[in-house]
């Protein structure tokens, strides 16, 4: 069901990895609320443009923001320029990731660091950078993070994934406590199987088929199902909802 009401007027998103799948579709559902909604992206300048491009249509402004959330330099930087061209910043969407798959013994440790850089440190690198732009955020700020089921129930072959993962749940339970008494919410959405480019490529079909019969509502996500969760938690609505971690997995784990 498409939420039609405008509760994020006047609100600025980032969203990190805003340029394709599951962030492409957060950026046009808080678009539909109505926010400012700044797209990141690593390398796909232009596929962050065509999400732009959706979330005009979507009735919210949109602007574009280029940086590797591995690297803290970059992102303070970047976001400090957020701050100065939005007048602030409300509402933050640790996205980006990355699947770096492989089995332990032959799993380098450029894999893993990268890894860890991008899914866990880029989500600590840009609440960091953010954090002093959401306190003084008009109303509460707001701190989403996308977790993934694998980081609960682990998985063969994404050790380094789930690792990171994990890390980020702990990263958004402590967030919470810390920034709670200021009113800003931390919260993780932690998605099951979703298509996007990310599960085309790591997902063969076999493996699909097999997955469909561990799936209680039989069918595997798209984007829009984790986009909804995120708008929902980024809005007025949620505001006494922190420290939680919403599993959008169709029954996979519960
Ligand atoms: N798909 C699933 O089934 C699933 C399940 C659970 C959790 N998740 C999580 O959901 C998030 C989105 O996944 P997805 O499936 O939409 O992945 P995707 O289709 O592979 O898209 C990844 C996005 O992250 C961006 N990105 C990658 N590395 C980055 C970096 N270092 N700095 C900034 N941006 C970076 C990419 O930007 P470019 O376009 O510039 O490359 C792209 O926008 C990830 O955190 C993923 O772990 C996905």
């Amino acid at each position: 069901m498409a939420i039609i009401d405008r509760a994020l007027e006047g609100k600025v998103a980032l969203v990190t990895g805003g340029s394709r799948g599951i962030g492409r579709a957060i950026c046009v559902a808080l678009a539909k609320r109505g926010a400012t909604v700044v797209v990141n992206y690593a390398a796909r300048r232009d596929a962050a443009d065509e999400t732009a491009a959706l979330v005009t249509a979507a009735g919210g402004k949109a602007a574009v923001s280029g940086f590797d959330v591995a690297d803290s330099a970059a992102v303070a930087e970047a976001i400090k320029q957020i701050g100065k061209d939005h007048g602030g910043l409300d509402i933050l969407v640790n996205n980006a990731g990355v699947a770096i798959n492989g089995l332990l013994l032959r799993y380098k440790d450029d894999q893993w660091q990268r890894s860890l850089q991008v899914n866990l440190a880029g989500a600590f690198h840009c609440a960091r950078s953010a954090a002093s732009l959401l306190l003084r955020a008009k109303e509460a700020g707001r701190i989403v993070n996308i977790t993934s089921v694998v980081g609960e129930s682990g998985n063969a072959g994404q050790a380094a994934y789930a690792a990171s993962k994990a890390g980020l749940i702990g990263l958004t339970t402590s967030l919470a406590k810390e920034l709670a008494s200021r009113g800003v919410t931390v919260n993780a959405v932690s998605p099951g199987f979703i298509d996007t480019d990310m599960t085309a490529e790591h997902l063969p079909e076999a493996a699909r088929a097999k997955l469909l019969e561990q799936i209680p509502l039989a069918r595997i996500g798209i984007a829009d199902d984790v986009a909804h969760a995120v708008a929902f938690l980024a809005g007025p609505e949620a505001g006494y909802i922190t420290g939680q971690v919403l599993r959008v997995n169709g029954g996979l784990l519960v």
